[in-house]
């Protein structure tokens, strides 16, 4: 594709860190009550992936959240667009993420999750890119580190597009120049 620059993270290697982190989730979460819960939209991808290579009990259920603040980055203050559907009282839970930029969003939404009497809350990502955090937010679970470049595909969009490629890229520059 041509607005495309470079591929990062190929499908097969998707694949295989995925089946890597879901046995991880499985074999640490075997006495547990794991609900997964995905971040609208860039999670579903990973969630739909990852939910598949976990061979325990689970459920799922979504957030959708907005960051407040005219600039497209991060403020750290949320609104909640959608809540969860259901009660997390005593669940374990695994907020799925797709990447952790600043960092400011997850922080808000683990302290929210935390409030609400879950047994624990954890953060899988599948991306990090911690040059760019703002807070002290790190994945219990991770698929890669990445440098502090534009990426779309695997649940990654630019202007919701391209969230729908199997792999992950570096979006041309051309794309935002035009
Ligand atoms: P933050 O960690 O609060 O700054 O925000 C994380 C969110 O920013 C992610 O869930 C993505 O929606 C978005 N984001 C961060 N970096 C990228 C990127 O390289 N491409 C597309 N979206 C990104």
């Amino acid at each position: 594709m041509s607005d495309i620059e470079k591929i990062l993270i190929t499908e097969e290697q998707i694949k295989k860190r995925v089946k890597e982190l879901g046995e991880q989730i499985s074999r640490d979460y075997q006495d547990g009550n794991l609900v997964l819960i995905g971040i609208l939209k860039g999670a579903v991808v990973f969630l739909a992936d990852l939910m598949r290579e976990i061979n325990i009990d689970v459920t799922i259920d979504f957030m959708s959240v907005s960051s407040y603040g005219a600039d497209s980055e991060s403020s750290g203050v949320v609104r909640i667009l959608k809540d969860l559907e259901h009660s997390i009282e005593g669940r374990d839970i695994l907020i799925v993420e797709d990447i952790v930029d600043t960092g400011l969003t997850l922080a808000y939404l683990k302290d929210l999750l935390e409030s609400r009497n879950p047994r624990s809350v954890k953060i899988a990502a599948f991306l990090d890119k911690p040059e760019r955090r703002k807070t002290e937010i790190t994945p219990d679970y991770l698929g890669y580190t990445v440098p502090d470049e534009f990426l779309v595909g695997y649940g990654l969009d630019y202007a919701e597009l391209y969230r729908y490629l199997p792999y992950v890229a570096v979006l041309s520059p051309k794309v935002y120049n035009k």
